[in-house]
């Protein structure tokens, strides 16, 4: 991998490099196409990585198909996948954790402690070795994006941190791998995330400020619906992650809901 992007600088061409775990959907391939428009190549990595599960989430459950997956990202036109196993990310002696003062400390920081240590960490790896000048994230995954953008900055990595929008199914759902736990009635269940958010944004554009009576409004939602159970709904500061008290300029408003066992999270921002 280094062999490949060393020769690539040394060619003066720019290479963007889009991390995942693999399983991918559209949403992870939405990435690669915005890698493409805006480097001469694209790198992929497929890791599960140990370090950001807790000891009671789904790590040995976690999706895989790594030929169904090569197939997806040769169709997107990938240069090359990176696909590590574990003992070469954390070989033997290994001891550095990247670890973030304030920002893990809100939304699913909270409910997973220990997780962003682990993504802050295998992504910093992730990065030396592809060494490219840009990397795509989601925004569905706003809190890892926010995290990975004050990290670059605050080491100097020099690398370009870029966000892409959150793709999503037809009925609203955001695509993730672990929708494919749930069974369809949970799939049922499941949008009513995106509806709670959007009747929010309605709310705010009806000119409610309050964020308290904001996301009340939404847990109601929410809690009819069967199967659901609310981990965090919050209205927060788009920068520093900080609980928004009265909505008078642009906020974030982030979930977390377990729909069966299956936690699912999403996000909208909402503009008075
Ligand atoms: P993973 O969940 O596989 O996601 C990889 C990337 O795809 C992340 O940047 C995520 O935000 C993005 N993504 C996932 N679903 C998306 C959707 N519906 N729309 C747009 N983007 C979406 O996030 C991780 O892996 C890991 O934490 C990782 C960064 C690879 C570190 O291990």
């Amino acid at each position: 991998m280094r062999g490949f992007s060393s020769d690539l600088r040394r060619s003066g061409k720019t290479i963007a490099f889009v991390p995942t775990m693999g399983f991918l959907h559209p949403g992870h391939l939405s990435l690669m196409e915005k890698g493409k428009s805006l480097a001469d190549h694209v790198v992929v990595s497929i890791f599960i990585n140990p370090t950001q599960f807790g000891p009671n989430e789904d790590l040995s459950a976690y999706p895989k198909d790594e030929t169904r997956d090569l197939e997806m990202t040769r169709k997107a036109g990938v240069d090359a996948v990176f696909l590590p196993d574990a003992n070469q990310i954390y070989p033997e002696g290994f001891q550095t954790v990247v670890s973030l003062k304030f920002l893990p400390g809100h939304l699913c920081g909270l409910s997973r402690p220990g997780h962003f240590d682990g993504v802050a960490t295998v992504v910093t790896k992730l990065l030396g070795i592809v060494r490219p000048h840009k990397a795509i994230f989601g925004e569905k995954d706003y809190q890892q994006l926010a995290i990975i953008r004050q990290m670059v900055k605050d080491l100097e990595m020099g690398i370009d941190i870029v966000g892409a929008p959150i793709v999503r199914e037809a009925d609203g759902l955001a695509m993730s791998s672990r929708n494919m736990y749930l069974t369809s009635s949970q799939r049922q269940s499941a949008t009513c995330l995106y509806q709670a958010l959007l009747a929010s944004r309605q709310l705010v554009q009806d000119g409610e400020t309050s964020a308290a009576a904001i996301t009340r409004s939404a847990a109601a939602r929410i809690t009819m619906v069967p199967e659901t159970t609310i981990d965090y709904i919050t209205i927060c500061d788009p920068q520093t992650l900080d609980d928004v008290p009265v909505v008078n300029g642009p906020v974030l408003m982030a979930m977390a809901v377990k729909v069966g066992k299956t936690r699912l999270i999403d996000n909208l921002m909402l503009t008075p």
